[in-house]
């Protein structure tokens, strides 16, 4: 008999039927072992492991400088911790946009090294070649439409994409380019409430927000910003579930305070 507990693993497949029933999925970024260990314990669906890295983990102020050795490190941390939860890693910027066979050997090198289920690329219609072309080596794709990050220095800011009729027609195309290309799902990001809703109505796949409202099949934040880590960054649609900037500085600062004091060790501490 083995001794391996059986955890039913969350695939492709079953966030597809979660969308086709109506329940919510659950997503949250993790970029090391601690971290994803505790999110899978606590019965996350979807972890991600974001470009945000460049930003949370790495002090930059873009997720461009990231570069796919940094992200595998990440991926592979996390994917040794996870048992049950989907994961999912960003290929970083400037190692899918090139061409379709850059785009294959990163998302290969990311399957190969990392241990992890999946990957994600930003854009719409201009990565249709890298799309498909990751797709044919069997890789699940998730797009990523919106505000997408690594465009920053394009669009000039952070604010809400797609307000405009244009910006809006041209995303609902490329959702469906998406999914007909064959992606498992999308994340929309920042963009307006109702268009995000059509675009999880108009296509069957996936739809995961995060700052599009609550008509999509799924939401995701940043793990640092909901737990209170990142003070600085407070979008509209961010909840904060914890402050653990006050727990983490209350509890050094009391750890500074004995060791100066020297109430610790105490007697039952030490050897
Ligand atoms: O890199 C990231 O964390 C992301 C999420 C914001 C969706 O792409």
């Amino acid at each position: 008999m083995s001794i391996h507990k059986t955890v039913k693993k969350v695939t492709t497949h079953q966030l597809q039927e979660m969308k086709n029933r109506g329940e919510k999925i659950s997503m949250l970024t993790a970029y090391d072992y601690s971290m994803a260990r505790i999110l899978d314990a606590a019965g996350i669906d979807v972890i991600l492991v974001g470009d945000s890295a460049s930003n949370v983990m790495a002090g930059n102020e873009t997720t461009l400088p990231i570069t796919l050795d940094q992200m595998i490190y990440h991926a592979t941390s996390v994917a040794k911790a996870v048992e049950r939860a989907f994961v999912i890693v960003d290929i970083p910027f400037g190692y899918y946009q090139g061409s379709s066979t850059e785009a294959l050997r990163s998302a290969i090198r990311i399957m190969k090294e990392s241990g992890a289920h999946a990957v994600k690329v930003e854009g719409g219609r201009e990565i249709k070649d890298s799309v498909l072309r990751i797709l044919s080596a069997g890789v699940p794709v998730m797009g990523h439409l919106g505000l997408t990050p690594q465009s920053i220095y394009k669009f000039g800011t952070y604010t809400v994409r797609a307000r405009e009729e244009e910006e809006a027609k041209r995303l609902v195309e490329d959702a469906q380019m998406l999914e007909e290309c064959g992606c498992f799902g999308i994340v929309l990001e920042k963009i307006p409430s109702q268009l995000a809703k059509k675009v999880a109505e108009d296509v069957s796949i996936p739809i995961i927000g995060i700052g599009a409202g609550p008509g999509v099949d799924g939401q995701v934040l940043v793990m640092q910003d909901m737990l209170g880590i990142t003070k600085e960054f407070q979008p509209r649609f961010l909840r904060r579930y914890a402050d653990l900037d006050s727990t983490i500085t209350g509890a050094v600062s009391s750890y500074i305070k004995d060791v100066k004091s020297g109430d610790f060790p105490n007697d039952q501490e030490k050897y």
